[in-house]
């Protein structure tokens, strides 16, 4: 299958703190020898979109005690809580650092806690500690350590100022700034530097699992790759694709992935276009809310894209129209060829990159507004601008009315 961990870090149930430390090194040994192998994430390759990543050949974790988490937690008090997903709950920490900060200046990260002793999620624990812990790059977020004890099976990362994607473009209350167009543009653009970086090595990594509550964002809104758990080395040489029970978030699995369980690097790139949609749209990749025919968004949306015309009728409303037009549509474009049908027709992840970066160094600065349409914006700052958009469902008070999580494919 070219893959992947060996079988030692497979059959390991953890159930001991002293097992910990070669489960990881195993882990992190397994992923980077599997990826070096062939490796040109090296600067050496010369691929633009890869000159920021390495491969961390003695990866720099820490291993924290049970207690050290708890105090950075407040013992993972409700009110430091950031999240749940289908690992478990992500709360803030504080970490008084032997080796950053200062004392008294302790250093800000996010604590993931496993739910409970599920053994998906041990298998998870330790694709993300073997991928994220050998693989380095800005748009990838940084995996700090990890703790094993108790029973308990927890990881720390960098903390990630500006939380996830979803959050900002699904988030409701008056903590949620809807996101402008030129801070979307730069998410896209990260976002797909980290998925490039990925898939920039022959022996590729395919992550399995894009999708907007996996890309965190930092206190400028730089873009990075969370979440690892599902991750898998590419196929060998020989082969196009890897097979594999199907996992991953409905709305954004790649459809023969879902109907074959053939996972090909362009499976990733299905997933990206969909992000993509939900980026000018501000509308989930699936929500079983929504009326029968518009619950898939790839299905619902795809005519919309092709037209300029009929774009400007399902673009976010949140964005009161302050973008500019012609680029839009060519990231409809883009998007559109991301998510082809047929893997080989949809573009390689590079190709996107610099697609993006063409569409953003293209774009002309946005006339300032005149008195009059600023009225006119502020007079609909709550009301779709689509309102007559043949897509716009009235019973359900407009096309962002309800929104859920997309459900997890296992
Ligand atoms: N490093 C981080 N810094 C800040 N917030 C984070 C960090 N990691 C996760 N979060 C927050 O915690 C939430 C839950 O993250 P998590 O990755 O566990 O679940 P998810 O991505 O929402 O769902 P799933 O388990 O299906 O991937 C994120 O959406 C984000 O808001
Ligand atoms: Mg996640």
């Amino acid at each position: 299958m070219g893959i992947c961990w060996g079988s030692p870090v497979d059959n390991h149930t953890p159930t001991t703190t002293g097992h910990l430390s070669s489960v990881v090194s195993q882990a992190t040994a397994s992923t980077v020898s599997n990826i070096s192998k062939n490796s040109q994430f090296s600067a050496a390759s010369g691929d633009e979109a890869c000159l920021h990543g390495q491969i961390l050949l003695s990866p720099n974790l820490r291993e924290h005690s049970l207690a050290e988490l708890r105090a950075a937690t407040k013992n993972f008090r409700a009110d430091a809580l950031l999240g749940e997903g289908g690992f478990g709950k992500v709360y803030k920490g504080w970490l008084e650092e032997k080796g950053h900060g200062r004392k008294g200046n302790p250093m800000v990260i996010a604590v993931k806690k496993l739910k409970s002793d599920s053994l998906q999620g041990i298998e998870e624990w330790q694709s993300e500690v073997g991928f994220l812990g050998s693989l380095s790059h800005p748009n990838l977020v940084k995996l700090l350590g990890y703790c094993w004890e108790d029973h308990e099976l927890l990881l720390t990362y960098e903390f990630m100022q500006k939380g996830s994607l979803e959050n900002h473009l699904f988030g409701r209350g008056s903590a949620v700034t809807p996101l402008e167009w030129d801070t979307r543009l730069k998410i896209a653009i990260g976002a797909a530097q980290g998925l490039a970086f990925l898939h920039a090595s022959d022996n590729q990594v395919i992550y399995r699992d894009f999708k907007a509550s996996n890309i965190l964002l930092d206190g400028s809104y730089t873009a990075k790759l969370s979440d690892f758990g599902l991750a898998k080395l590419g196929p060998s040489e020989s082969k196009s694709h890897l097979t594999t029970r199907v996992m991953g978030t409905h709305g954004y699995a790649a459809p023969e992935y879902v109907t074959t369980g053939h996972l090909y690097v362009k499976s990733d790139v299905y997933g990206f276009g969909v992000v993509l949609i939900e980026i000018l749209t501000g509308l989930r990749a699936l929500d079983e809310n929504r009326p029968t025919g518009q619950e898939n968004l790839v299905d619902w949306i795809k005519p919309y894209l092709s037209e300029r015309r009929k774009l400007k009728n399902v673009m976010d409303f949140r964005l009161e129209g302050k973008y500019p037009s012609r680029s839009a549509f060519q990231v409809a474009q883009l998007a559109l060829q991301c998510i082809e049908k047929e893997q080989k027709n949809r573009p390689p992840m590079k190709d996107v990159v610099e697609t993006l970066e063409q569409i953003k160094t293209n774009e002309k600065p946005i006339e300032p507004r005149t008195r009059a349409s600023r009225l006119a914006s502020n007079c609909n700052a709550h009301q779709p601008l689509h309102h007559n958009s043949p897509i716009y469902v009235k019973q359900y008070g407009g096309i962002h009315a309800y929104q859920t999580t997309p459900p997890r494919l296992r």
